[in-house]
């Protein structure tokens, strides 16, 4: 999945031929549910991505800070290693580059009981939100015709502070309010009804929410799994995170704790091997890369392996 994406540099220190693992959550939703309700975010920090020491350092979103939109490519990957998502120490934040969010369903669940919704307007909802902080209305009543007419709408000759939905530390959120050409309570669309292993990606700029309410049957659960590409970075909280797996603590992304360390009989490094052979146990940080590429070389260097 992760080759949708590409490089254009070809030399840049990264692999999508070499997913590592992310130790994330599993939820379990039961019917009736209102509490774990998420409305329409982006995940990956969210006034990083107007700072020039946050997504600025890769140029991610120049094509659209410049004007010129279009060309924006959501699939070029090289631009991302620099990027710093999280410079506020953000609660729940992930420290891997995720190509893609996803999860793998552990039961059958259907629109409305507990699921995802995603926007599929995807780079150009990007672009939207990028730029809706250089705008104001002129009618500034939202109920009167003609609200959202670009005639509506004149670029901010005094630049504020003010980043819509972007608050230090916490995801990018979307509202109607202050992004009500996104339409969202039409754009928003819910994944088709899922079974037990199922799985459900998307991009990593792509806005998605969960059901307000779970008003189905059964218990709505998944397991969060993203495709994370081999980068220096991912290899350096993979090393942190074998760690934990090995003392059966918390991932490093997670509040501390005892965790699993005390349990008897918990997953070790020779259940990885049983289970997944040689490729499971690279994805856990867990074995050497092989062959003579310097960047494969300089990647079993940062996880203290030697091939
Ligand atoms: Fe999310």
């Amino acid at each position: 999945m992760m080759s949708f994406w590409q490089s254009k540099d070809p030399a840049a220190p990264i692999s999508t031929n070499h997913p590592v693992a992310y130790a994330d959550r599993l939820r379990i939703r039961q019917p009736g549910d209102a509490g774990f309700a998420l409305g329409p975010h982006v995940d990956g920090g969210s006034v990083e991505r107007w700072e020039p020491e946050g997504y600025g350092l890769g140029g991610v979103y120049n094509e659209v800070f410049s004007g010129n939109w279009e060309s924006f490519d959501p699939w070029e990957s090289s631009c991302r290693l620099p990027v710093e998502s999280d410079l506020y120490n953000g609660a729940g934040a992930c420290s891997m580059f995720r190509m893609f969010q996803g999860w793998l369903s552990m039961s059958h669940t259907g629109p409305g009981e507990g699921t995802l919704l995603v926007n599929p307007l995807f780079s150009l909802a990007t672009s939207y939100l990028l730029l809706r902080p250089f705008f104001s209305p002129i009618n500034t009543n939202p109920a009167s015709s003609g609200y959202l007419d670009e005639l509506n709408w004149q670029l901010d000759p005094i630049q504020s502070s003010t980043l819509q939905g972007a608050t230090l530390g916490c995801t990018q959120e979307l509202t109607a309010t202050l992004h009500p050409h996104l339409d969202l309570t039409k754009s928003m669309v819910h994944v088709p009804r899922v079974a037990p292993g199922d799985y459900v990606a998307w991009h990593c700029d792509t806005i998605h929410a969960v059901d307000k309410t779970h008003a189905g049957e059964t218990d709505s659960s998944v397991l969060y799994i993203p495709s994370c590409p081999l980068t220096d970075g991912n290899a350096n909280y993979l090393a942190r995170q074998r760690e934990a797996f090995l003392n059966g603590t918390p991932g490093p992304d997670f509040p501390g704790g005892k965790g699993e360390s005390e349990h008897l009989g918990r997953m070790g490094k020779a259940d990885v091997s049983a289970q997944g052979g040689t490729e499971a146990e690279r994805a856990m940080g867990l074995k050497a890369y092989g062959g003579d590429s310097a960047f494969l070389a300089k990647i079993n260097g940062i996880l203290d392996l030697e091939n």
